[in-house]
Order: structure tokens, then sequence, then C-alpha cells
């Protein structure tokens, strides 16, 4: 099939990728031409592990093009995807000025009879597959053409997670449709079946019911993290081990043993904004959604936890003190740091005085470029370490879970480590000699 995917964001990428993988010709379309440049050039955007070897074999084999051009890029496709940012707007609802000004420009472009699937595939509230219909009609009966039926716009969320996004991407969990047209679920279907080989489902359904489907989706695995994290709270108050807890609750199958690892909150550019979003959409209908509001509360809390434990153990003076920072990208395999808790942490250190010395294998540009010399930056693990008062974890990349230790306490002025991401086992690291508080468990 012959596919437009206009974005090349991080979803945009993949997605293109990914379909040219199955054979696919795919033109991606983006108005800055830099990052287009780059792409045809073999230059890859964005930082996630495996894709650069699927985007380097498409490039080469002439399945995956880049332009600028929208005309041109849409031209051959009987497929176009949009994978478009929708930022969220002041009052936290998600902007669709991008979206909906392609689909204006689409109606100048797109042909009587030349149908095409027009696909919105970035994270958008319930009604605008609607109102993409509305804004391609609109533009065309403008320029004096009658679209009608020569296209329909489908709703097909993303589900992908940064960091695994070629697994998840290649082998879906399931594969969310909506649309009402018979002609758009075939196109639809057939182009999904390589992904779902292996039985999961393409789940059709109306537009309106996928569009929430993705908002409900992120929404809950948020609330299972906030929630997790108030038990961990608790933990911390009544004596118990939140790790005992997660396992004896997530071995029963209704819930589930994911998305149930208590920390300093949920970060990156999905969570975040998705729930703040639905929130709003339920704002308009006039229908508080309690749990969701708590859950957003719980997260801003959650991400400055364990600054009191390190005030606290440092008798509430931090001036002066220095701190050995792991981990600034929201989460590992990512060098996202949208809405980090490492960044919150930064700024609650640096307010009292203290000063911070970072190392993350992949994040460290995005930070410079955002706060700059705000903190310093270690070459690697263990130089951060150098003069610390103590260490503090923020990110679970894997090359911090069986450090060094001896390293560790050589370099440390302090044993002390303060743990937003539960590494170690308290006994093993006590024994070791440290001081180590974490998330829900004793210190
Ligand atoms: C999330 C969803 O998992 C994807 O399904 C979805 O497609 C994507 O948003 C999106 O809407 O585009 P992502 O933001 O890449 O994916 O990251 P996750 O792996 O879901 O992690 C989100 C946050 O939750 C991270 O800050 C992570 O540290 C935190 N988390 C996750 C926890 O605190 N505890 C957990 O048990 C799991």
């Amino acid at each position: 099939m012959k596919i437009a995917v206009v974005g090349t964001g991080y979803v945009g990428l993949v997605t293109g990728t990914c379909f040219a993988e199955t054979g696919n010709t795919v033109t991606c379309v983006d108005i800055d031409s830099t990052k287009v440049n780059k792409l045809t050039n073999g230059e890859i955007t964005i930082y996630e592990p495996g894709l650069e070897k699927l985007f380097l074999r498409n490039l080469k084999e002439d399945r995956l093009h880049f332009t600028t051009d929208l005309a041109a890029g849409i031209k051959d496709a009987s497929i176009i995807f949009l994978a478009l940012p929708t930022p969220p707007g002041e009052d936290g609802s998600a902007d669709l000025k991008y979206i909906l000004g392609v689909a204006s420009q689409l109606g100048t472009l797109l042909k009587t009879d030349d149908y095409k699937v027009i696909i919105d595939k970035s994270t958008v509230p319930v009604g605008t597959a609607e109102k993409v219909n509305a804004a391609i009609l609109e533009s065309a009966k403008k320029a004096g053409v009658n679209l009608t039926g020569a296209f329909d716009v489908v709703s097909n969320p993303e589900f992908l997670r940064e960091g695994v996004a070629v697994d998840d991407f290649m082998k879906p969990d399931r594969v969310v449709i909506g649309t009402s047209s018979e002609k758009a679920k075939k196109l639809m279907g057939d182009l999904y079946a390589p992904f779902v080989r292996q039985g999961n489902p393409v789940i059709f359904m109306d537009e309106r019911s996928a569009e929430l489907t993705k908002y409900a989706a992120n929404s809950f695995l948020a609330t299972k993290i906030s929630f997790m994290n108030e038990v961990a709270r608790l933990c911390e108050l009544l004596g118990a081990d939140v790790d005992m807890v997660r396992r004896g609750v997530g071995s029963d199958d209704r819930i589930g043993k994911r998305f149930l690892f208590p920390g300093i909150g949920y970060g990156g550019s999905c969570f975040p904004k998705d729930v703040q979003a639905l929130v709003k959409s339920s704002n308009e209908v006039k229908y508080d959604f309690k749990i969701l509001n708590a859950v957003m509360e719980v997260n801003e809390t959650q991400k400055l936890h364990l600054f009191p434990k390190i005030k606290n153990y440092f008798k509430g003076d931090l001036k002066g003190k220095h701190f050995a920072l792991w981990g600034l990208a929201f989460k590992p395999n990512t060098d996202d740091i949208r809405e980090a808790p490492a960044l919150y942490m930064i700024d609650a250190l640096t307010a009292e005085g203290a000063t911070v010395t970072a190392f993350d294998p992949e994040a460290m540009n995005n930070v410079k470029k955002t706060i700059g010399d705000k903190i310093t930056y270690a070459e690697n693990q263990y130089a951060a370490l150098q003069g610390a008062d103590a260490l503090i974890i923020a990110t679970e990349w894997n090359e911090f879970r069986t450090p060094d230790f001896l390293k560790i306490v050589s370099t440390l002025k302090n044993k002390t480590i303060f743990d937003g991401r539960n590494l170690f086992e308290v006994s093993a690291i006590r024994e070791l000699g440290f001081h180590y508080e974490s998330i829900g468990r004793a210190p």
C-alpha cells in the first residue's frame, strides 16, 4: 500500500518506519525542512532503541521517503496518517490547531475520484474525527468542490511506549480502529493484518469510542501508578513494605503485575497531558471525573516525595550540600525529559542552596539545553559521585541496578542513597553500611 504520514515526531517516525518495514511505501511529510533533510540523509532525529536499524534499511530499500511538500507526499497515498502534536492549551485541553490546519489543506488537495482514508493517529479528544471531517469538507467547499464520499476519517490511536516503541508497534496488544465506513474498515484491516498474526485483536468501533479508548487507557495506567504511590506512602506510615504488597496485589490476574511500581511520580509527554485533557473534556460535558483529579494531585506531590526525606536527613539545611543525581530522563531508554521528576528534584534542591552533579546515559544534552549550567554534568555514573554528600536516583536505567558499590563507597562523601525508583534490596544495601531511603519501604 502507499501511505503518507504527516508529522515526523515520535509517533509519526515510528509509524512510518514500521509500516515501511512490512513492505508498504511510505512518505513522511513535515514542515520542518531541517528535519526532513536530516531524515532523507539517513540521520535519525529521535532516540529510540531498535528504530535506527529499521529506518536505515527501509530508507535504503526505497520504501521510506521524506518531504516538506504535503501535496506531493499524499498524491499517490490511499492512506494518510496524521501524527501531529496536540500540545495542551492554557486550560489543559488538547490544542487541535496543527491537525485541523492540515485537514484544511487536505480539503484543497483531495480529489473527488481518488478515495483516501485520513487517520487520526495522535491522541485527540472525543469528537476530533468529526472536526477533521468537517474541516476537510469546509475547505473543499470554499474551493467549489464537494468531497462527500471521497474520503473517510478514521480514529486509530497509538499505544506505543517510548523506549520499546518498535516492539509495541510491530507486536501490538491490540489495534483500535474507529470508523463507521465499511470501505475504511477493510483497508485498515488489511494494513494491520501483518502486525496481528499472533492473533491479537483488531478492535473495530465507532470514532468517538476509539478516541475515548486512548484517553481511558492512559488515564487508567496513570491511576494504577498514583494508587500504588499512595499505597507506598501508607506503607511508610504503617511499617509495611510496598515491594511485598505490590507482589501480593499484582499476582491477582484481575489486577496484573505491570504498572504497579511506586516511585517519584509518572512523567513524560503522555500521562500528565492526557489525564489533564480527559478531566478537561469531562468538565466540558459537566462531568466531574473525581478519580482523575486525585490522580493528578497525588502525582504532583509524589514528584517531591523524596525531598523532605533528604532535607530531614540533613537536619533541615541543604545549603552548601552537594548531590549526585543518577537519571534525568522521565523513564529509562529515552532521552525525553518532559515532566521528568528529576527536574523537579533539581529545582527543589537548588532552591535550598544545594548543588547537583547529574549523569544520564541519554538525556544530558536535552537537560543542558533546558537548564544549562544550573547543575553540572558527569561523564559517567561514578564521576557524578565525586565529593557528593549523597546519591539520589531518579530514573531506573538498567546500568544503575547493579552498580559497583565499592566504587560508590570510595567516591561518595557519605554512604547515603535516596532512591526514587526502589532499585536495591533494602537489607542488602544496609549490610553494606549505607543509609538508604526509598519509596514505601523502611529506611
Ligand atoms: C504511555 C503509555 O504507556 C503508552 O501505552 C502510550 O501509547 C503513550 O503513553 C502515549 O500516549 O503516547 P510512555 O509515556 O512512553 O507511554 O511511558 P510509560 O512506560 O507508560 O511510563 C510513563 C510514566 O509512568 C513514566 O514516568 C514511568 O516512570 C511511570 N511508571 C510506569 C511508574 O511510575 N510506575 C510504573 O509501574 C510504570
